[in-house]
Parts: C-alpha cells; structure tokens; sequence
C-alpha cells in the first residue's frame, strides 16, 4: 500500500507510542521512514527506531524551535530530495494545563499546550512543504475534541485548535495535491497518556462506551488507519476527522452491559452459529 513512499514519522519515544505503531505499519505496508526526536528524549526513540522491523535515523526536531524545522527540512533533502507524507505525532502540555486545575491555569502554561501541540501541525507543513513535490499526505493525532472530557482540560483546547488546523491546511495545500487528515484516536496507554492524571478513568469509559471491543494497550488499529491516510488509497480525503475508538464518538452514552449481552445472545441465537461471536462485553468492563 505504501510501496515506494517516503514518510516521516514524528513523536516516538517509547514502543507503546502510537508513532511507533505508525513507522512500523508503514514499514510492513512498504514504505520508506524516518524518525524524529527531541532533546532528552533521543537515547529512547534511538531504542524504538532499532526495534522497528527495518532499523531507521532518528532526526532532531523540537516543533518549538524555528531552526530544528529549517535543519530537518534540509537534511531530508540531502537524504531523499522529495517526501510522501508526514506523521504529527506530538503534543505537550504543563501540568498546571491538564488534571482538573482548567480555571486556574496560567494563560502561558494554556499557550504551551496550544503552541506545541496545535500550531505545530502548521509549522511542520510549512516546513516540509517544498519536499512535497509530487502531492502527499499530512496526518496528525487527535483526542475527539468536540466535547469536554475530565482531566483533558487545556490539551483539550489544543486537539480542538489542532482540528481547526487541518481543515486550515486542508484548504491551502489542496492546491498542491497535498492532504491533511487526523485520527481521532481512543485512549492508548502511552508515556503522554501516563502524565494526565485521571487516564484510567478515560480507558475505562471506554470499556462501557464502545462497541467495539477497545484495546488501550493496543495502538495498531490506530496505526492501521493512520497509513491508510499515508496511501493513495485516500487520495480525495482531506481536512478529515477519522475515529478510530471502536465506535466509542458516536454512543450518546455509556452502553448498559447487561442490555448489549442480552442482545448479542439473541443475535447469536438468530444467525444460529454462522457468526463467530465477539467477547462478552460484561469481561471488559471496568470494575
Ligand atoms: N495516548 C492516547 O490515548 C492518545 C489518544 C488520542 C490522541 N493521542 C495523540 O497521539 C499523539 C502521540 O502521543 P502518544 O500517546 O503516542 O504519546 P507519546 O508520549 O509516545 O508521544 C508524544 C510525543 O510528543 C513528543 N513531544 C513533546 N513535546 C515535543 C516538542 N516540543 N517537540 C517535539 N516532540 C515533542 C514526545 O517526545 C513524544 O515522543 C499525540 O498527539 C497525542 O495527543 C494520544
């Protein structure tokens, strides 16, 4: 799917991040990648980028540092000539910003979420756009932000900004035959996911919300979709929000366990044993 295409995959840290995910997917379905790190965090993108099924560079690039973009977009030129796609995989916010402190928040700590994980999806098209030569594809990742959630708070704002700055770029680049989609993806439990206090809670609703069983160990479905974006198989998706949370955006509330067993037990009963049955939602949910 993705044979013959160059991608830059940024914000991998750990093996658990979904950037992670990301390069390898793109990796399997054919693609070319290389990494991006920032500052302290080198030594373990450097690990994750050797366990990655094809060993790749790990470039430098802090999205709040005009020149790390300028450096980046220099030395893919040197290294490729031309680029695919690019994966925004970065987001950031101090801990006054997120925890359930939404009213006390100092407008700077608001203005580092924003900036770092928002603003940054335009700096990083900018930047790379005179390597889009021959059209190509932006995705970022989102956290669904047309609602509030508990403990998001600021981050919150900064996903909803972030959304607005797709469609933003999708308009501008469309010109050029370039695409800007996100993936709103459901709770994964990541480095950046363990630094907002009240995480389980969100991975737990999940488990009561989502009709399709959700895995927040289990960043694939996740990265599945997200190269789906990279391939040309999405060639007229632009500005787009993809969910990939097992369904969880569109429930208007939380699923009634017992109910959605009831009704898997008659639609079992009704296809009279041609369907594989899914797991029993009640094993999933949270106690
Ligand atoms: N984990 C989830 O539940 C979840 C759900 C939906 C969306 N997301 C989004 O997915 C993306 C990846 O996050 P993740 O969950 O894989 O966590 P992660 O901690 O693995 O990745 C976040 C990355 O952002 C990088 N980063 C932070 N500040 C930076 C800066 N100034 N310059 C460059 N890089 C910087 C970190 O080094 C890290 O690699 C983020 O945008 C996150 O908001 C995560």
């Amino acid at each position: 799917m993705l044979k013959g295409k160059r991608i830059l995959v940024t914000g991998v840290s750990t093996q658990a991040s979904i950037g992670f995910a990301v390069a390898r997917e793109v990796q399997l379905a054919g693609g070319e990648v290389l990494l991006t790190t920032f500052g302290r965090m080198r030594r373990i993108t450097e690990r994750s980028a050797r366990a990655l099924p094809e060993p790749v560079d790990v470039l430098e690039l802090d999205v709040n540092r005009p020149e790390d973009f300028d450096a980046l977009a220099a030395d893919l030129e040197t290294r490729w000539g031309s680029l695919d796609g690019a994966v925004h995989a970065v987001a950031f916010a101090p801990g006054d910003a997120i925890g359930g402190r939404f009213l006390d928040t100092p407008a700077e700590s608001a203005a580092v979420a924003f900036k770092t994980s928002a603003v940054s999806l335009n700096s990083l098209a900018r930047a790379l756009l005179p390597l889009f030569n021959r059209g190509g594809a932006i995705v970022g990742l989102d956290f669904d932000a047309r609602v509030a959630w508990p403990a998001y708070d600021w981050m919150g704002v900064a996903k909803a900004a972030l959304e607005s700055v797709n469609r933003y770029l999708a308009r501008d680049l469309g010109a050029l035959g370039i695409r800007s989609n996100l993936v709103a993806a459901g709770p994964l439990r990541t480095m950046a996911a363990s630094a907002i206090p009240g995480f389980s809670g969100l991975a737990d609703l999940w488990q009561l919300r989502a009709p399709l069983a959700w895995d927040a160990d289990d960043p694939q479905p996740v990265a599945k979709v997200v190269a789906l974006l990279l391939s040309d198989w999405t060639s007229g998706v632009t500005g787009e929000i993809v969910h990939v949370d097992g369904g969880a955006h569109a429930m208007g509330a939380e699923l009634d366990p017992v109910a959605a067993n009831r009704m898997r037990e008659t639609l079992l009963a009704s296809a009279n044993g041609s369907i594989e049955p899914a797991p029993d939602r009640a094993e999933h949910a949270p106690t």
